[in-house]
């Protein structure tokens, strides 16, 4: 198999995987993903950017098979499903030298059990001249391990970005199709793995705008000629404006929750607020991840359970509190049989979000008139809110 030409000189030799249905063993894939790698071919020498994914390595292998010999092994992020490939590699071709941050240097003998002495740590920002082909290391850190970098490929204006701005999308064709398709992936891929990070991926955007770029070729999904409208996306994602919407996690055992939920939902629709409910039972967690990306408020609707939030509710719980979106205000709805102690529990469990509370609603059995007005007056509280941060 030959590797697949983007521009002369520059190739992919990467792999789709169709069927792979989640990440880390968490995070679903509706489109599969794909596991880049490039060739960059100077005069002189000859690098690989990363390794692929052990499964699809035999991917990596028939493209290899006529390729005489590679220079440097560019690993720009440790995690397997980039670095998985290296030892093959270095099987592969002896005498290659495997090139990466500081950082990441021990952390490929740690995660790989690779010998130190075939990698070179490369500086911030500096070259590799590989004959009319320049590569430049551009320190990228927490997109989204602490060691990762880019390589900035300086005659063809292509930047080879590693996870960020990466989509989990498997296709064959090289390049990005429908913008719109394409950024609600990017958009997922970015709440589930970026998020946690906006502030530094901040830092990170400011320190690649003054580089003139012309493709940005990830290391998961297709290679973007309009590397702007990715760049800008990130901009609005990652900085502190949130939209006029709120996201509720619930889950409702015998009906109370959810009448409760439904109330509240006609409430903020009423004051021209935009919600995405999710039920737990059933719920993508990547698509409420999507959604708390934007979000101003997040409202936590359970029953209680043996004392606590129902466990599908609070699965969402400790995963919007690891994400770390930017929501500003926060309340907790539900209901209980006889006790409970769900509003102490869930607000112990989001340390990580800086929200101001907003008055909760917990009912005994079936929502009361009264627990309805509280409801009521929850929604007029987040719609005025959104209105004093100038979201409406
Ligand atoms: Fe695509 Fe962080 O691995």
């Amino acid at each position: 198999m030959k590797p697949r030409e983007i521009i002369p000189d520059v190739f992919f030799v990467g792999a789709p995987d169709f069927d792979r249905k989640l990440f880390d063993s968490l995070i679903p894939l509706p489109h599969g993903t794909s596991y880049n790698a490039y060739l960059v071919r100077g005069r002189d020498k000859t690098a690989l950017i990363d390794a692929v994914e052990p499964t699809k390595l035999h991917v990596l292998e028939a493209y290899l098979k006529d390729v005489p010999k590679v220079d440097y092994l560019i690993s720009d992020h440790t995690e397997q499903d980039h670095s998985g490939g290296i030892p093959w590699v270095l099987g592969r071709y002896p005498g290659i030298q495997v090139l990466s941050s500081e950082l990441a240097k021990p952390m490929l003998v740690d995660h790989l059990g690779l010998d130190g002495n075939v990698i070179r740590a490369v500086a911030d920002g500096e070259r590799l001249d590989l004959g009319g082909k320049t590569l430049r290391f551009i320190s990228t850190p927490w997109v989204h391990w602490p060691e990762t970098m880019s390589t900035y490929l300086e005659e063809d204006k292509i930047l080879f970005s590693c996870d960020w701005f990466g989509s989990h999308i498997a296709q064959t064709e090289l390049f990005v199709d429908g913008v719109e398709e394409i950024m609600a992936s990017a958009k997922r891929y970015y709440a589930e793995i970026m998020m946690p990070f906006r502030k530094i991926i901040q830092k990170d955007l400011d320190k690649i705008k003054d580089l003139e770029i012309r493709l940005i070729a990830p290391s998961h999904g297709p290679i973007y000629r309009d590397p702007q409208s990715v760049i800008r996306a990130y901009r609005d994602w990652s900085d502190d404006k949130p939209h006029n919407t709120v996201v509720i996690p619930w889950v409702s055992m015998h009906g109370s929750t959810a009448i409760m939920v439904e109330r509240l939902i006609a409430g903020l629709v009423e004051r021209g607020v935009t919600v995405h409910p999710f039920d737990m039972a059933s719920a993508d967690i990547g698509r409420l991840a999507m959604t708390l990306v934007d979000a101003a408020t997040l409202v936590i609707a359970a029953p209680t359970v043996h004392v606590g939030p129902h466990p599908m509710v609070f699965n969402a719980v400790i995963l919007a509190n690891a994400l770390r979106p930017k929501v500003r205000f926060a309340a907790i709805v539900g209901s209980y049989g006889w006790a409970g102690k769900m509003v102490d529990i869930i607000q112990a469990a989001i340390p990580n979000l800086k929200v101001e509370m907003l008055p909760s609603v917990i009912a005994k059995g079936l929502p009361k008139p009264a627990d309805l007005e509280a409801i009521d007056a929850l929604a007029a509280a987040i719609a005025s809110k959104h209105q004093e941060l100038g979201l409406t």
